[in-house]
């Protein structure tokens, strides 16, 4: 085919998917390419503005190394992350909702004896984060490994401080047989998302605030059933209605309970004010 115009081209380019064998795959690119057309004749792009798309491409991958990860952020921010979660989420009643993974998880966290301090000599409120690992008909699930992290009382992940980072605020932990798990960490707190990336630049374009509500991740997973990557979110602070990646679920916001100093639930002793935060996670059957 030659001569194309605005009109043919769509087709044509199209039509170059003849030899695609792998039917999802042609599925997902037909679908990508015409909305893609699309949306460069409904705008009417120019070549500058094309150039500039690409330019942006280019510095969101430049920014990348082994521990940042810009197309996440881009995704997440695009609220493309939280879109793919909700297709692929659809949770059972008694299962906790998941939430986006985001740029900081770091594979292969110390695995800890249930009562660690993750948060020792580390400035910020105390908190103990205790709860069970269920089944959606409430039955302790034994063995279940509860993967978290967090940023510190400054709102920053380990990884984002000088290397060498040493896996701070981040442990694995191990369900007893009645399904409990308990760790001490300290309070968390708001934080920008990375803004000194292209993705930064964006948002600042778009005239929308970088913050993420205070939260601690975790990534749950046990022999049979499906893995859960979720966060909590601390009751009544800033930017729950306003997630920088609009990750936010009703169900996920939990009281965190102050406390005075004296003895905390799992028997040790406070000499300075404390919270704690109880949950219990659902997890559904793997298919
Ligand atoms: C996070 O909560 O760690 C996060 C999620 C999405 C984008 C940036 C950070
Ligand atoms: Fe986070």
């Amino acid at each position: 085919m030659r001569d194309m115009t605005e009109t043919n081209l769509t087709e044509a380019v199209l039509d170059r998917l003849g030899g695609a064998t792998d039917p999802r795959f042609r599925q997902v690119m037909t679908s990508l390419l015409r909305h893609l057309h699309t949306f460069v004749r409904e705008v009417e792009l120019t070549e500058a503005e094309w150039f500039a798309a690409i330019q942006f491409l280019t510095a969101v991958g430049q920014k990348c190394d082994a521990q940042r990860q810009e197309f996440i952020l881009l995704s997440d921010t695009l609220g493309v992350s939280m879109l793919v979660d909700a297709i692929n989420h659809a949770k059972a009643a008694g299962a906790t909702e998941s939430t986006v993974l985001g740029p900081f998880y770091v594979p292969g966290a110390p695995e800890l004896p249930n009562g660690t301090n993750l948060g020792k000599d580390l400035p910020g409120e105390p908190t103990l984060f205790s709860g069970r690992v269920l089944t959606v008909d409430k039955k302790p699930i034994a063995g279940a490994q509860i993967d978290t992290w967090q940023s510190d009382a400054e709102g920053f992940y380990d990884v984002q401080r000088p290397s060498p980072f040493a896996m701070r605020l981040r442990g694995r932990f191990r369900t007893d047989t009645e399904g409990r798990f308990w760790f001490w960490t300290v309070k968390p707190t708001e934080y920008p998302v990375p803004t000194d990336g292209p993705v930064g630049d964006m948002l600042a374009r778009m005239g929308r605030h970088a913050f993420r509500p205070a939260h601690i991740h975790t990534m749950l997973s046990a022999s049979g059933y499906e893995p859960l990557t979720t966060h909590l979110f601390v009751a009544g602070e800033r930017y729950l209605e306003s997630d920088a990646v609009f990750g936010v679920k009703n169900s996920l916001v939990v009281d965190f309970v102050p406390h005075t100093p004296g003895v905390a639930p799992d028997g040790t002793k406070m000499s300075r004010p404390y919270s704690t935060v109880q949950y219990d996670f659902g997890l559904q059957a793997a298919k």
